[in-house]
């Protein structure tokens, strides 16, 4: 092996958190796939296992989703302590956000909403989603208060047409909505964090904002129920004590390792914040290949929300990374590798059937099926996707958005499903 000497100047290790995404750049200078195994080791995240599925099924009745059966969603902090209160019938409840970057929803960020979505009808508990307009405007050279604050209502509409119900979600845009309770815990929560602890888990420096700095705080005191008395009561002595299960996208793990070094350390009146739970989910690689994730920057990179069946397919054929062999002859001889192609990777996130995905992987393994074969049927269905995902968005008009962002009590523990136990 080569020291790090001789290595040229491009070579890097792999880079996940909350502002960049990127797989190891080898000697070789090419990019190679995200190592999750990896990121759960720094992280000191737990893999989620066959056992904890098991129970999962067990508690709710139901088989667990898709990405949990593949290893998409792959790693937890205390997932059993929400099993455990759902057992016992003890309230928690859900919490995910998007920052509003831009328009242009791709399907990579539907992952995290689609099986935030799937846990909520499973769970029957509230659900609040945070649009984080002052993170997208404190994070970037260019974007103005305005321009990000316009993002909301489209986004919020997108994410609406995920298919959340407005009984027992509530949406927010920073801007907007923080004051009073959640406000208070927001600097509850960033008294408790110092310059360095910050410096050390976000990589600050000197040059660094300060609203940067204090913006940890804001993503973090959402986890606290005490934040949304118009949801869980005013009683804080009782809210403070009602965890919630984050399910997001691996890279935001470091704003919620300092929530929960927080929540272990502060008491209301005696009692002890809930430490928030966490679910990650992978990404969705990028068109180009599995070191990256889908860009709304880059339209080559991703396959977006509005795209038509014909752009969603000339995309795919265009672009999408192939596991497979340059000429038929060659390929139909040795095979392609699933494991890099790109089309084979999507079909893991969005076919249902187990049989019919493993039938695939082997035929494209062993050269039966070709590159061009296996574009078709990922092409189709992400066509299929993406048609169900327009026909709900269409129907999510302001007033709707209205509606799931106005402060108001929620319903939920109507879902016969819920019951089960
Ligand atoms: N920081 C996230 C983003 O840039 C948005 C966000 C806020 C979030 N709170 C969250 C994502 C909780 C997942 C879970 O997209």
């Amino acid at each position: 092996m080569a020291s790090t000497e001789t290595a040229p100047a491009q070579a890097t290790k792999q880079t996940i958190d909350p502002y960049n995404v990127t797989g190891e750049i080898g000697e070789d200078g090419v990019m190679k796939a995200i190592d999750y195994n990896k990121l759960i080791e720094e992280f000191g995240t737990k893999r989620i296992d066959a056992e904890l599925l098991a129970r999962f099924e067990r508690l709710t009745g139901k088989k667990p989703h898709r990405f949990l059966r593949r290893g998409i969603v792959f790693s937890h902090r205390d997932f059993e302590v929400i099993l455990d209160r759902y057992e016992k019938g003890e309230p928690f409840f859900l919490y995910t956000g998007r920052g509003p970057s831009s328009d242009s929803v791709h399907v990579g960020h539907t992952i995290p909403f689609e099986f935030t979505k799937w846990l909520q009808e499973t769970f029957d508990v509230p659900l609040v989603i945070m649009l984080t307009d002052d993170e997208k405007y404190l994070f970037s050279e260019k974007r103005t208060i305005e321009e990000v604050q316009g993002y909301c209502s489209s986004n919020a509409k997108d994410i609406i047409a995920v298919g959340f119900e407005d009984r027992n979600t509530f949406i927010f845009s920073d801007f907007d909505f923080i004051g009073g309770a959640l406000y208070r815990n927001i600097v509850r929560m960033s008294k408790h964090i110092t310059l360095n602890q910050a410096r050390a888990i976000f990589g600050f420096n000197e040059s660094t904002n300060i609203g940067k700095v204090h913006f940890s705080a804001v993503q973090g005191a959402t986890s606290w129920a005490s934040s949304f008395p118009h949801i869980f009561g005013t009683d804080e002595k009782t809210t403070v004590a009602i965890p919630c299960l984050i399910p997001c996208a691996i890279d935001q793990d470091p704003y919620f390792r300092a929530t929960r070094d927080v929540s272990s350390r502060i008491t209301f009146q005696g009692t002890r914040y809930a430490k928030p739970s966490l679910i990650h989910s992978s990404f969705l690689p990028a068109l180009q290949g599995p070191g990256t994730k889908m860009s709304a920057s880059i339209d080559e990179s991703a396959i977006f929300m509005r795209d038509t069946p014909n752009q969603i397919k000339n995309k795919i054929n265009k672009y999408a990374f192939s596991g497979g062999k340059v000429s038929v002859e060659e390929h139909r001889a040795e095979g392609g590798n699933p494991e890099v192609d790109v089309a084979y990777q999507y079909l893991k996130f969005f076919m249902e059937d187990d049989d019919e995905l493993e039938r695939l992987r082997v035929a494209y393994k062993k050269g039966e099926l070709l590159t061009g074969e296996l574009k078709a049927i990922c092409i189709k269905e992400l066509q299929t996707y993406v048609a169900a995902f327009q026909e709900r968005r269409a129907k999510v008009d302001d007033e709707v958005v209205k509606l799931f962002m106005s402060t108001r009590p929620l319903k939920w523990g109507g879902n016969p499903r819920a019951q089960i136990v």
